[in-house]
């Protein structure tokens, strides 16, 4: 499964990059607005920092400034996929785009029907928004399932399952066990993915034990 950060934070995008764990980024209007800086030039920065894909959203909500500004954001870099919120006219945007061989991530997908849809229309990428559904009562893993069901029952169907708005280590793991080929983690919770407190107990008492012994290995 490949990991992404979600995140617009270029020092904490360095450190977590340096560990070789991170395949990707992704960003959307809400975490431009956090990081007080010019959208192109962050997005510029990101894509020099990480060699895989790094999803940039456009802002318009119709076809023709949907194309417009993904094409003017596919020319930043070619690790680019453009980012479109699922509507209808984010989706003929993605045929589009598609027919263009720009990649597309669609965003802010809430229902199977919806990730059908996205399939069909060619995106590169869906992202269902686990978080967001459990934060409304739902079940969000349950939306992987079915969408995992349905891509797999078609083999024209190529879109990457995205997992997003990941709240826990938890929902990473569980994405990983419902066959997603995709997670993007915020910087915090990627962290936390080395942490267990049984690893932290566990490694105290090797080093005390060791450290009793009096060896040095080297
Ligand atoms: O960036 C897409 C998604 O991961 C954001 O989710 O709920 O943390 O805003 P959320």
């Amino acid at each position: 499964m490949q990991l992404f950060l979600d995140t617009t934070d270029t020092a904490v995008l360095k450190d977590l990059a340096a560990t070789g764990l991170v395949d990707g980024v992704t960003t959307n209007p809400t975490l431009i607005a956090k990081s007080g800086r010019n959208m192109l030039e962050v997005i510029a920065e990101i894509c020099a920092i990480v060699e895989g894909p790094v999803s940039a959203e456009v802002a318009s909500m119709e076809t023709s400034g949907m194309l417009a500004e993904g094409r003017k954001l596919a020319a930043i870099a070619p690790n680019i996929v453009v980012k479109v919120p699922l509507t209808r006219d984010g989706l003929v945007a993605v045929r589009e785009f598609y027919a263009e061989g720009i990649q597309t991530n669609v965003t802010l997908c809430f229902s199977a029907a919806q990730a059908l849809l996205a399939a069909k229309a060619g995106a590169s990428y869906i992202s269902p928004f686990i978080g967001r559904l459990d934060d409304h009562g739902a079940v969000g893993m349950d939306l992987i399932t079915e969408i995992r069901a349905i891509y797999d029952n078609y083999e024209g169907f190529d879109t990457e399952i995205l997992a997003a708005s990941i709240r826990t280590p938890g929902h990473v793991a569980q994405a990983a066990m419902a066959g997603c080929d995709c997670a993007t983690i915020p910087p915090d919770v990627f962290n936390a993915l080395f942490k267990h407190p049984l690893t932290e107990r566990g490694l105290s008492q090797f080093m005390a034990d060791w450290k009793g012994t009096g060896q040095s290995i080297l």
